[in-house]
C-alpha cells in the first residue's frame, strides 16, 4: 500500500486508489461519472479531533453548509456533534436526522420570520442574532428564545476575500458597540441573551486570529454579564483551514487548547465545517478528450464548475491525479469541464497521464463541493457514495433529467 499523500483513508494499492477498503476503479466502472466519494472514517476521526479537547458542556456544531447530505449529517450526529445551520432548509435537514435541538445554533445574515419561528418552536440552543431587525421579528412572534449576538470583531481572516466575514465592513454580525446598545435597549426582561458569537471567515491558517476573536468576545461577554445577562457560552465560529496540497494538518485539538488556555469562564462553542469533511471527499471524473488551442493543452473532463465550483469562484486549487497509476509519460494540462464558461476550469499545469476514458481524482472536495453544486447547463447532480471500511453505499443517487424538470410547467 503506497502512501502518496497525507490522507489516511485514501491510498494507492497495486496502482489503484482506494478509499478505505473500496477500490475506486471498480466503483468508477460501475457508476456514471462524475461522482463524489466520502470516507466515513475520515469524518469520524475529524469529529473526534474536535471532541477530544472539549469538555461535556462545550459544543462543536458542524456547519451544515459544508456538506449537507443526510447520511453525512447522521454520521456526524452519531459522533455527538451538534449543528450550525444558516437557513430553514438546513434546520429541517438536521431535525430530519433527529439532531438534538439543544445542540443546534442558527447563524445567518438574513433570517426570515418563518425561519425564526421554526427555530423558536424547536427551542434550539441558540439563535445567533446578526441584526436588530431579528430582535424585532422575535418580538412580533412573541418569543423569547435563547439568543447570542453575532459580533463582527473587525478581524481579517487572511484568506480569500469572498470568505472573509469578520471585517468591519462585511454584511455579517454587529459591532461590539451595537451589541451593548441593543443589550441595554432590550434588557434582561425582553431578550434571553446567553451567548456571544463570531465567525471571522474560512480557510484560516493563522489560528491566533481565532484567539484574537475569542478575546474580544470574552471581553464583551464580561460587559454583558455586568448588565445582568447570564452569558453561558462563547461561540468562536468555524474557519480552521485544511491543506489543499495534502501535506500539512491543521489540528482542531491544538486550536482548542489555544482557545482554552486563558479562560474557562464560559463554555466554548465552535462551528467547524471544512475541517470536518473536506479531506473526506474526492470527486471522480472521466477524461472526455484532449485538445490544444493556442499555447494551451486542455484535458476536458466530465465534471464541471456546476459539480465543484471552488476553482471557478475562488481560484482554488484542488490536487488532481490519475485514479490509476501508470508508467506512461505524464504531461502538463489545463483541466477543464464541459460548461460553457471559460471560468469552468480546475486550473492549469496539472501533471497527469491521460487518455480519453481515463479516470481522474479531484481531492479535498468533501466540503463546499456537492453542497455548492448547481444544475447550470442542465447538468445533473452527481451521485454521492459513502465508504465505511468494507462497505459502501449510495447516499445520493445521481439526479435524473425527469427529476430535474419535474417542477417546471409547459
Ligand atoms: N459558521 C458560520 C456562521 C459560517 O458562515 C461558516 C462558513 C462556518 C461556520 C464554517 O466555516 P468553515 O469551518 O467551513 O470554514 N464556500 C467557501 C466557504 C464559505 C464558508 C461560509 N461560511 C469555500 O468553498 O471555501
Amino acid at each position: 500500500m503506497k502512501k502518496s499523500m497525507n490522507l489516511k483513508h485514501f491510498n494507492f494499492n497495486t496502482g489503484v486508489l482506494y478509499s478505505e477498503d473500496a477500490n475506486l476503479l471498480e466503483l468508477s466502472d460501475s457508476l456514471e461519472t462524475p461522482f463524489y466519494v466520502y470516507s466515513a472514517q475520515t469524518i469520524r476521526e475529524n469529529c473526534r479531533s474536535y471532541k477530544k479537547g472539549l469538555s461535556s458542556s462545550d459544543l462543536a456544531c458542524y456547519a451544515v453548509k459544508a456538506n449537507s447530505n443526510l447520511s453525512v449529517l447522521s454520521l456526524i450526529k452519531d459522533e455527538g456533534l451538534g449543528f450550525d445551520v444558516v437557513s430553514g432548509g438546513e434546520l429541517k435537514r438536521v431535525l430530519k436526522i433527529g439532531a438534538d435541538p439543544k445542540k443546534i445554533v442558527f447563524s445567518g445574515v438574513g433570517k426570515t420570520k418563518e425561519e425564526l419561528k421554526l427555530a423558536c418552536d424547536h427551542e434550539i440552543f441558540s439563535i445567533n442574532v446578526e441584526s436588530e431587525y431579528e430582535l424585532e421579528l422575535l418580538e412580533q412572534l412573541n418569543k423569547i428564545p435563547r439568543i447570542s449576538f453575532r459580533i463582527n470583531p473587525d478581524i481579517a481572516a487572511e484568506s480569500h476575500p469572498y470568505i472573509e466575514t469578520g471585517k468591519a465592513d462585511c454584511k455579517f454580525g454587529i459591532s461590539e458597540e451595537e451589541a451593548l446598545t441593543l443589550a441595554k435597549k432590550y434588557g434582561v426582561e425582553k431578550i434571553n441573551l446567553v451567548g456571544v458569537s463570531a465567525h471571522i471567515g474560512s480557510q484560516i491558517t493563522n489560528t491566533d486570529l481565532l484567539v484574537e476573536a475569542y478575546e474580544k468576545l470574552e471581553n464583551l461577554a464580561d460587559q454583558l454579564v455586568s448588565l445582568g445577562f447570564e452569558i453561558d457560552h462563547i461561540d468562536v465560529g468555524g474557519g480552521l483551514a485544511i491543506d489543499y496540497e495534502l501535506e500539512k494538518n491543521f489540528s482542531p485539538d491544538e486550536l482548542i487548547k489555544k482557545l482554552k488556555q486563558f479562560s474557562s469562564k464560559y463554555n466554548l462553542t465552535l462551528e467547524p465545517g471544512r475541517s470536518i469533511v473536506a479531506q473526506a471527499g474526492v470527486l471522480i471524473t472521466k477524461v472526455l478528450g484532449i485538445k490544444e488551442n493556442g499555447s494551451q493543452k486542455f484535458l476536458i473532463v466530465d465534471a464541471g464548475m456546476n459539480d465543484l465550483m471552488r476553482p471557478s469562484l475562488y481560484s482554488a486549487r484542488h490536487k488532481i491525479d490519475n485514479l490509476v497509476e501508470s508508467s506512461e509519460k505524464k504531461d502538463l494540462y489545463s483541466i477543464v469541464g464541459p460548461v460553457c464558461e471559460t471560468a469552468d476550469s480546475f486550473g492549469s499545469d496539472f501533471e497527469v497521464n491521460a487518455n480519453a476514458g481515463d479516470y481522474l481524482v479531484i481531492y479535498s472536495v468533501g466540503a463546499y463541493g456537492s453542497s455548492m453544486g448547481s444544475n447550470y447547463n442542465t447538468r445533473l447532480k452527481p451521485a454521492e457514495i459513502l465508504v465505511d471500511q468494507k462497505s459502501h453505499k449510495v447516499i445520493r443517487k445521481a439526479e435524473t433529467f425527469d427529476n430535474l424538470i419535474k417542477e417546471e410547467e409547459l
